[in-house]
């Protein structure tokens, strides 16, 4: 077998991924500190500079398995803060603190099963949601931007006024467009690609700060 020795290899191309996942320096780092997964090196580094969760805020996790930015997100609310998690796959692990996983398709959420844990709204809606991709560059774009949206329209609805959002894309010809819109909502609006996003991917992240709720800015800069 092609991959045969490496750990998850497979095939030619089960190698070359499991390759690179050995010389990539977060997953490495994701080992040796015990995390779940890379990807929480991308959170950390977003709410290190937007400053994203406080400690008793309530949250809400979009596309939450395996469960690592989960994880961080509790350690940041701290014991009076809630996680209410999402996903399609399960996530396995037990964590400290007040949280609840829902599995399910976030596309067939209303927003009502999370009356009971954010009565209030919540204070940060974050989605780290991927499709799984096709290799086809406009295609999972597309179905990135779908998953986009559907975050961006649960946050319009549950985020109390002054929350934050926090949206993965791939970025696209309709990114811009939905940054301005989203734009219209928040009183900041950033893009950002943190440093574990792996430079070839066209994956980055739309960070909205300071939702307006009913306030929509006037004009809108683009
Ligand atoms: C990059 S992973 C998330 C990693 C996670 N943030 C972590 O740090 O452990 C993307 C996740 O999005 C989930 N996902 C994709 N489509 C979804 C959907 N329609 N509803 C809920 N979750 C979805 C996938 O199952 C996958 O677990």
């Amino acid at each position: 077998m092609d991959g045969a020795g490496i750990p998850g290899a497979t095939t030619r191309f089960g190698k070359k991924k499991a390759m690179r996942k050995l010389h990539d320096r977060y997953f490495r780092q994701a080992k040796r500190e015990g995390r779940l997964a890379r990807s929480v090196y991308k959170l950390e580094e977003l709410d290190r500079r937007e400053r994203l969760f406080r400690p008793g805020d309530t949250v809400l996790d979009l596309g939450a398995s395996p469960g690592s930015w989960l994880e961080y997100i509790l350690e940041a609310v701290g014991p009076e803060g809630v996680v209410c998690a999402v996903d399609i796959r399960p996530i396995h692990k037990k964590f400290k603190g007040k949280a609840t996983f829902l599995l399910c398709d976030a596309r067939e959420l209303s927003g009502d099963e999370f009356a009971a844990q954010a009565p209030d709204g919540f204070d940060a809606l974050v989605s780290d949601m991927a499709p799984n991709t096709s290799g086809i560059r406009i295609v999972d774009q597309s179905r990135s931007l779908d998953l986009g949206r559907t975050a961006f329209a649960l946050a319009l609805r549950l985020l109390r006024k002054g929350g934050n959002f926090v949206c993965k894309v791939f970025c696209g010809p309709e990114t811009g467009a939905f940054r301005s819109e989203i734009l219209r909502y928040f009183r900041t609006v950033r893009f950002r690609k943190p440093s574990a996003c792996r430079e070839e991917s066209m994956e980055a992240y739309i960070v909205g700060l300071d939702f307006l709720a009913g306030d929509l800015k006037q004009a809108v800069s683009k």
